[in-house]
């Protein structure tokens, strides 16, 4: 009897127990990194960091496709060892920024791994803030004027929706990423955003349909499945069609944002959009 009752009701309290020891190890872990500034901890961490977080945050942790730059001496979300620790470990909500563990690395790394990665990050890092290059003030200006950005995107509550939303992309991707985006906006075609019932996002694909009655429309494709598309248009008239009712359907990964070339938009003009979209996202 005794045993039985051991197995049944202790189980809750063992895992409430491992949440409180795992509560107490953070908040004890996390005060002061045991290996800062220690030359071996670094290289481990360098080794850990390419496994696990270069995907995103690039080789040398200069940033990627998907990561922001760690090496610019100031950050978003971190402004210590001990909150970079929370970072990694839990993530960021709310952004692709994966929690320990959770990133197919079946059981995550152990708190001293942790540590040595933000050692291997400090030892890589910038020691004063980068000269910002551009002007903001005018990259506003450009966005929101002449360049004509805000036709299609908006930031901060204010523009377009035919392209994605870019109040954040300033914070979560590199300068040289978001400067490829607009010289060459077919190269890697934004995601779009994550519907609760998709496992991935839909990337912003052009699509080109003929209606029944010959109308053309063409647009970004908001979402697909094999017998709907909805779409929206540069008018960002919204439309959603039987794809058996159509005479023609072709979908092409050309972005439908245009190509800004240099005659088009200055290579300073564009890092004075980019200075913007980066004193915005830094926020
Ligand atoms: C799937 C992509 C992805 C992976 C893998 C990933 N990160 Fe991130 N990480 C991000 C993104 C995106 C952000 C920025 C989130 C935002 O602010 O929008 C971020 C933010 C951060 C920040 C905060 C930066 C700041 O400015 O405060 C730190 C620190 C960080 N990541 C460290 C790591 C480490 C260390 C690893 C590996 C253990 C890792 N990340 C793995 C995508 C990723
Ligand atoms: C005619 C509409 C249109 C205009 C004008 C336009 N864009 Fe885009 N933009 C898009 C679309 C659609 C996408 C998504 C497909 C892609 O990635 O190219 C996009 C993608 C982007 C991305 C990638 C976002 C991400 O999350 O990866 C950036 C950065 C960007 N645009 C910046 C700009 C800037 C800066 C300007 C002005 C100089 C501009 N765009 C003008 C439609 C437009």
């Amino acid at each position: 009897m005794i045993a039985k009752s051991s197995i049944f009701l202790p189980q809750g309290r063992t895992a409430l127990a491992i949440l409180v020891m795992a509560a107490a190890a953070v908040c004890s872990a996390d005060d002061r990194n045991p290996f800062a500034n220690d030359p071996k901890a670094a290289k481990a961490g360098e080794y850990e960091f390419r496994i696990n977080c270069a995907l995103c945050h690039g080789l040398g942790a200069h940033g990627g496709g998907r990561g922001p730059d760690l090496t610019r001496a100031q950050k978003k979300h971190t402004h210590n060892d001990a909150e970079m620790f929370q970072v990694i470990s839990n993530g960021i909500p709310g952004t692709v920024m994966p929690a320990n563990g959770t990133n197919g690395q079946g059981v995550g790394m152990t708190d001293e791994e942790i540590w040595q990665i933000i050692t291997y990050i400090r030892s890589v890092e910038m020691k004063a803030p980068a000269k910002p290059v551009g002007n903001a003030e005018h990259g506003k200006q450009l966005f929101y004027g002449e360049a004509n950005c805000s036709l299609c995107h908006t930031v901060a509550g204010k523009g377009g929706r035919v392209g994605p939303e870019l109040t954040a992309v300033g914070g979560s991707r590199t300068r040289e990423a978001i400067i490829d985006s607009v010289r060459n906006p077919s190269r890697r075609l934004a995601w779009g955003l994550t519907e609760a019932t998709k496992e991935f996002p839909q990337e912003y694909e052009t699509v080109t349909v003929v209606t029944g009655d010959g109308t053309e429309i063409k647009g970004v494709a908001l979402n697909e499945d094999n017998f709907s598309v909805q779409m929206m248009d540069a008018s960002e008239q919204i439309y959603l069609l039987d794809k058996d009712k159509l005479r023609s359907f072709k979908k092409s990964r050309e972005s439908m944002m245009p190509v800004y070339s240099p005659n088009l938009l200055s290579d300073k003009d564009l890092d004075d959009i980019v200075a913007y979209l980066i004193s915005v996202g830094a926020k």
